[in-house]
């Protein structure tokens, strides 16, 4: 019983030490593009912009900086809802500065804002609802706001997005011919659940025409066998794969924009 227990310890810290979840490498500087960015919205037509569609909207100060996470969040949905029709979602930031009676109607008031509010102020707004539901983490990873997003709008939850769901039953047959871009991921590493809904978008951002398909694999459950012959420590670990080789692994920036250049250069 204890051997088993002590055993079972061991065998936490070494996957612990072995295993690492990743962002990706900020400290290379370069710079991030994004297919799309928030939509405008002003005191001329904010309210009318609301009647028609479900809107996540982030009121900012100009003076006020707002950090780099939160910028990054809101454009990476930027580009998983703005992009496309089939979205019942908008993302729109208001320029609090600009279109103060917006702000003030939606109960942001005070004369020295910032320090009440913080550097910008994150609302959901369903079409036909009165009130806004005002997101409160602290947090503000991409995964985070989805979270908060879905928890309030009723998406299908089918994903239908095109990524191919990879498992050691069917890797070695559908990766055998041709060019895969592979999300190796360990569900519980926040890094990997905040590339998840951009890896999502992708399928459907590249041409027509595109050979590569996109796939993902679940590195807890098939780490034995397909994890395991591709050496999966880290997560998420994107690779390129060419009937079934490793080509290259995928160093950069985790956007829709940054993937489909890549894909397609
Ligand atoms: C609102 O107006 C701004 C500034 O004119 C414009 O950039 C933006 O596209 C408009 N948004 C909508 C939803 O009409
Ligand atoms: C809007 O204007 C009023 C009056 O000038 C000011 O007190 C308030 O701080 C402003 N609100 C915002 C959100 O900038
Ligand atoms: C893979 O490619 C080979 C050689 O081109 C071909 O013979 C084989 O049928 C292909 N397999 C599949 C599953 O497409
Ligand atoms: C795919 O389509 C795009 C645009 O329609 C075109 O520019 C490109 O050359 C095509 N690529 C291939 C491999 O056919």
């Amino acid at each position: 019983m204890k051997t088993a227990l002590a055993v079972s310890i061991l065998i936490t810290i070494l996957n612990f030490k072995l295993y690492s979840c990743v962002t990706s490498h900020e400290s290379e500087v370069e710079e991030f593009k994004y297919i799309a960015s928030p939509i405008d919205l002003t005191d001329q037509n904010f309210t009318e912009a609301l009647k028609n569609d479900n809107y996540l909207v982030m009121f900012y100060w100009p003076k006020i900086e707002i950090s780099d996470e939160m910028l990054h969040t809101v454009n990476l949905l930027s580009e998983i809802y703005n992009v496309g029709s089939n979205t019942n979602l908008k993302i729109a930031s208001v320029d609090c500065e600009e279109n103060n009676q917006t702000c003030v109607d939606n109960g942001i008031v005070g004369k020295h804002v910032e320090d009440i509010f913080g550097s910008f102020v994150l609302k959901l707004f369903k079409i036909n609802e009165i009130n806004a539901i005002t997101y409160t983490e602290d947090d503000t990873y991409i995964h985070y706001v989805l979270e908060f997003i879905k928890d309030h709008l009723n998406f299908p939850e089918s994903d239908n997005s095109g990524v191919v769901e990879l498992t050691d039953q069917n890797f070695k047959d559908l990766t055998l011919n041709g060019s895969w871009f592979v999300d190796f991921y360990f569900p519980w590493c926040i890094h990997a659940k905040n590339l998840e809904p951009t890896w999502n978008k992708l399928p459907s951002v590249l041409e027509q025409n595109s050979s590569v398909r996109i796939g993902k694999i679940d590195c807890v459950e098939y780490q034995k066998t397909t994890c395991k012959k591709y050496m999966i420590r880290n997560s998420p670990t994107i690779l390129w794969l060419e009937n079934g080789n490793i080509i290259d692994r995928y160093q950069g920036q985790r956007s829709v924009k940054l993937f489909k250049d890549y894909i397609e250069s």
